[in-house]
């Protein structure tokens, strides 16, 4: 991702920012588009993943649709180029406004999370003489088996509607005039990387797939959602996922009838290896059991590790690169050091400026022995990195710098 020009390029710009290598984007979108074309399945992309305009601009170049979750994704989408016949919205709160929103841009569908919301698009559709097509989300009760607070798939969790209420989504698509009824949908949780995962949700879906057509309904779409995970430890060796596993497992165990659609909602399996966050390092702290490592940047540009105690791989470019004499700068200090060709690992906990003991990215990092000035690479977060910065501390916005 990194050879020496890109890192002489970095030396010249002010950090933090999230670095987007384009050309691993655009291999990772060409890896999904084969792999479920060879099916004839759908990706609509879930720009909750990463919206950057650049971004946004390369998937939507590959045909991918798009997968939304508030109003302004829904115009974004537009913005952007994503034709409203491949938008999808779906969300557990969809305002009034919102829906609105959508139903005037007349995108594909809505992804329904409750009852009461099927009789609230019943109604706006009405007031505007339209239908909207609707897919019920499901909640399968199918176990992820990754982080807790990125399962959505349990009885326990407020996605979807509960299998034992569908006899009253039956009633209320029955009572609706205003919906017409696509398809099922189901999202169970994200960075999943075992199959047999995957596989079980195949069964839930061909089983409540079965029940919808036993009273009646004939099921157009089939959306298993998202949650493909990406290679946190291996970016370098792993930096697509595979693409052909996953999508064989659907084809394999989901029951697809004649006609019938099958969409994906991918969102980090796309973009998360395609960006790093850029920092530099702004002091070094030795204490007498630990050293810290103090960033530019922090938990406002990158939340994931204190969020979800999530791994990224952690390098120093400017020692990386080193051989024989390398020199940095920060302000109008320069470091100059002479490592050789083989730098000493230290242990370091490598920290944020952000005044919260939790803005730590990693606690004992190996890593050459660093200064002040260094830069160092956050790697595999183009996925829910940029987009969930935050202005905490009143920090500026966080820039992005795109490979040449
Ligand atoms: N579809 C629905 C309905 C979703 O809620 C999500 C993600 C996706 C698709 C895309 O999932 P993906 O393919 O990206 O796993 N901020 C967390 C992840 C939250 C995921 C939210 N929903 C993180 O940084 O790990």
């Amino acid at each position: 991702m990194f050879n020496e020009a890109t890192i002489n390029r970095f030396q010249q710009l002010e950090t933090p920012f999230y670095y987007y290598d384009l050309g691993i984007l655009s291999k990772t979108l060409e890896a999904c588009r084969a792999a479920s074309s060879k099916y004839g399945f759908h990706v609509h992309y879930a720009m909750k993943a990463n919206f950057n305009p650049k971004v946004l601009d390369m998937i939507q170049s590959f045909g991918f649709g798009a997968d939304c979750v508030s109003g302004n994704e829904v115009k974004a989408a537009l913005e952007h180029g994503f034709g409203k016949e491949n938008i999808v919205f779906a969300g557990v709160g969809k305002s009034d406004k919102e829906i609105n929103f959508a139903l005037d841009a007349d995108i594909f569908c809505f992804n329904a999370e409750s009852v009461q919301e099927l009789y609230i698009i019943n109604d706006l559709a009405k007031a505007k003489n339209k239908k909207a097509n609707i897919a019920i989300r499901i909640n399968p009760n199918v176990d992820a088996h990754t982080h807790h607070f990125i399962t959505t798939g349990l009885d326990e969790n407020k996605f979807g509607i509960n299998t034992w209420q569908l006899a009253e989504v039956i009633d209320a698509l029955r009572n609706c005039n205003n919906l017409q009824f696509l398809g099922i949908h189901f999202h169970i949780g994200s960075q999943i990387t075992d199959m047999e995962v995957y596989k079980n949700l195949c069964t839930r879906i061909n089983e409540i797939q079965d029940w919808f057509n036993d009273h009646g309904f004939e099921v157009k779409v089939l959306n298993t959602g998202g949650g493909l995970g990406v290679d946190y430890h291996n970016p370098d060796n792993n930096s697509i996922c595979d693409f052909e596993s996953y999508f064989k497992v659907f084809k394999d165990f989901l029951n697809v009838k004649p006609g019938q659609e099958v969409h994906f909602e991918l969102g980090r399996a796309l973009v998360a290896q395609s960006a790093a966050l850029i920092s530099r390092v702004l002091y070094v702290k030795n204490g007498q059991k630990k050293n810290f490592l103090v960033l530019d940047a922090g938990m406002t540009e990158l939340i994931r590790p204190m969020l979800y105690q999530a791994y990224h791989q952690i390098e120093n470019l400017t020692r990386k690169s080193e051989v024989g004499s390398q020199k940095s700068e920060v302000g109008d200090q320069v470091v100059t050091s002479d490592l050789g060709l083989k730098a000493l690992d230290l242990k370091y906990d490598v920290v944020g400026p952000i005044c919260e003991s939790t803005d730590c990215f990693r606690k004992d990092v190996e890593l050459p022995q660093s200064y002040r000035g260094d830069l160092i690479a956050i790697r595999t977060a183009g996925a829910y990195g940029e987009v969930m910065a935050s202005g905490y501390n009143l920090r500026d916005r966080v820039g992005s710098v795109y490979s040449e």
